[in-house]
């Protein structure tokens, strides 16, 4: 049902379609609607950036790219670890994307990378991303209080990981 690749330039239209829905930028620490043009050097900066990685998630059946991740690793002395952030687009979640997409990013890391960590940032509101990170097996390692400020108020978030065999 889903195929997950890397990032190629054409996904710029959609990486903009997806950051500009509501449930994607509010709970992904960013502001609304960002321009294409910013978008293009924020994803060249970050891709110029060693084992700094964008995938991309595609629905087979309906030819479409759905969802993103991206992935990147920490320096030394704390190599062993890689953070990631990701999105589904609206109409397109609650179909198990998410869960298909986070398993890969589990397995790239663990079976490619070599890393023993991976780490998140996640609003404390966000019950869909928080149940789905502890189905595998994430652990909330402490709460940031007002983390961002969302729509005229301080949010708090909690850091959670997951330990690599
Ligand atoms: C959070 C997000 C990535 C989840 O992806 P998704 O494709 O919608 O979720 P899935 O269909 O794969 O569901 C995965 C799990 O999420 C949880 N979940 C799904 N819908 C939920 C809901 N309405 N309430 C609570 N938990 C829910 C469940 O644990 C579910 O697993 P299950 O179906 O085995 O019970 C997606 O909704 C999204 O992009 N949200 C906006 C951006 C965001 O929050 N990103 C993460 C920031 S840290």
């Amino acid at each position: 049902m889903f195929k997950i690749r890397e990032y190629c330039d054409d996904d710029l239209n959609h990486l903009q379609k997806v950051l500009s829905q509501p449930s994607n930028y509010q709970q992904t620490f960013q502001l609304p609607a960002p321009s294409s043009i910013k978008l293009k050097q924020q994803v060249s900066a970050f891709l110029a950036r060693e084992n700094h990685f964008i995938f991309m998630l595609e629905h087979i059946d309906h030819k479409k790219v759905i969802g993103r991740a991206n992935l990147y690793c920490l320096e030394p002395p704390r190599h062993h670890s890689a953070r990631f952030g990701f999105n589904i687009d609206e109409d397109y979640q609650n179909i198990g994307a998410g869960n298909a997409l986070l398993e890969e990013l589990i397995n790239f890391s663990q079976n490619k990378l070599n890393l023993k960590k991976l780490v998140l940032t996640v609003y404390t509101d966000n019950n869909k991303a928080i149940n789905l990170y502890k189905k595998f097996n994430f652990r909330e390692d402490g709460l940031i209080r007002k983390f961002a400020f969302r729509d005229g108020k301080y949010v708090d978030a909690y850091h959670m990981s997951l330990e690599l065999n």
